[in-house]
């Protein structure tokens, strides 16, 4: 059996057809609101279930209990925040149990029934968050440009974000219909803001030996200066499944999402949006959503038991390298020798590398890999 959605329901906030219509038209009339590209993609995740059982942004009370104890007031575990900042000034253009309209550039994008307005510290939501006040953290950056004021209240999808990875994109109910054409019953997903290296490869593999199939569901979205580009993952992506992996084996799709870069607080959330596509398992590795060393390495799986709830099964890894003595790819529990032997999968050699021109080995990325990627004339995202 596929997983269930969490909290028991896979939302839908989307509105369709005639409906749809009636909506737009009545929006024109509706005090309004300018949203980013990431607000709308939040707007879209809410609507078409990615974050069941969340109908809208968060409510005072649920986000100073998500803050607290990782939970909603329902006992539901949720560990990021799903909130709209407003500001002082735009909080005045409308009241309480108003609808407000939402806008993408000059589209009504979709309706906020504004529930509460409230105040909240950005210090507070750092230090809960991302364990961290500091402003080097890509995560705090981001709150530290937030406006003042939060909005809470229930959402309605009126269009969907443009987005130009349609072809690899699924709704959860649309991943749910495909496992089951395809048969499977225990689904692992691979989380990833990377193209694959190895060691990636490599825990997709012991995934796909002990399971029916693979969700590989990398984030596409904003990410940090000298993260790989989103086509970059993508092809390189495509470039592996060709080569390497067995027809139906896994199925690649993208999470449009922005990444927290909040490690173990993450990795909850990963977990809880990849149950909404039907996963019954996640790959958590070394340092899961982890940026520079805010984190410990397995802090993100030792999260993991504070939620015996959760209803999606991680599956922990240590660190993967490739040893010399043992001719393959190893860890510390499975590789008696030195660590002289060993490649490290390090995402920040490979940019050096890439960036100096120079190939990988083989025991790093694969080769075809390595051409795709190369065959961008820059494949990160600008410093
Ligand atoms: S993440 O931000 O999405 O976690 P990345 O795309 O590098 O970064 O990792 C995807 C998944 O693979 C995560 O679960 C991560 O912990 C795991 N992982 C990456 N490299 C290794 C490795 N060398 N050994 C074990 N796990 C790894």
């Amino acid at each position: 059996m596929v997983a269930r959605p969490h909290g028991g329901r896979l939302v839908k906030q989307a509105a369709e057809g005639k409906k749809r219509d009636r909506l737009v038209e009545e929006a024109a009339h509706m005090p309004s609101i300018d949203i980013t590209m990431e607000k709308a993609v939040e707007l879209e995740n809410i609507a078409y279930g990615v974050y069941s059982p969340l109908e809208g942004f968060l409510s005072q009370e649920d986000f100073e209990h998500c803050l607290n104890s990782m939970r909603l007031t329902s006992d539901i575990p949720w560990t990021i925040p799903v909130i709209l900042d407003i500001s002082e000034e735009e909080s005045k253009k409308f009241s309480l149990s108003e609808t407000v309209a939402l806008k993408l550039d000059s589209t009504y994008i979709g309706l906020l029934d504004v529930e509460e307005i409230y105040d909240y510290s950005k210090s507070q939501l750092a230090e809960k968050v991302f364990k961290t006040t500091s402003h080097e953290h890509p995560g705090v950056q981001k709150i530290l440009k937030m406006k003042e004021k939060l909005v809470g209240g229930k959402i309605t999808l009126l269009a969907d974000p443009p987005n130009e990875f349609q072809k690899y994109t699924l709704r959860p109910m649309e991943a749910r219909i495909l496992f089951k054409e395809l048969g499977w019953k225990t689904i692992v997903a691979f989380q990833t803001r990377n193209a694959p290296h190895i060691g990636h490869e490599f825990l997709q593999k012991i995934a796909m030996s002990l399971a029916d199939g693979v969700f590989i569901n990398p984030v596409i979205g904003r990410k940090k200066a000298g993260d790989f580009r989103d086509e970059v993952i993508l092809a390189a992506y495509d470039s592996l499944i060709k080569h390497y992996f067995p027809k139906n084996s896994v199925v690649l799709s993208i999470l449009r999402y922005e990444m927290k870069y909040a490690g173990p607080r993450e990795a909850i959330h990963h977990a809880i949006m990849r149950k909404n596509f039907g996963c019954t398992h996640i790959i958590v590795g070394r340092d899961h959503a982890g940026v520079g060393s805010y984190y410990k390495p397995y802090e993100a799986q030792e999260i993991f038991q504070l939620f015996p709830d959760l209803g999606i099964t991680p599956l922990f890894f240590r660190e993967f390298f490739y040893c010399r003595k043992c001719s393959g790819v190893v860890n510390e529990r499975i590789c008696p020798h030195e660590e002289s032997h060993r490649v490290t999968f390090s995402g920040t050699r490979l940019r050096d590398l890439i960036m100096r021109g120079e190939t990988p080995p083989p025991e790093f990325m694969r080769p075809e890999v390595f051409e795709s990627i190369r065959s961008f004339s820059n494949p990160f995202i600008e410093l």
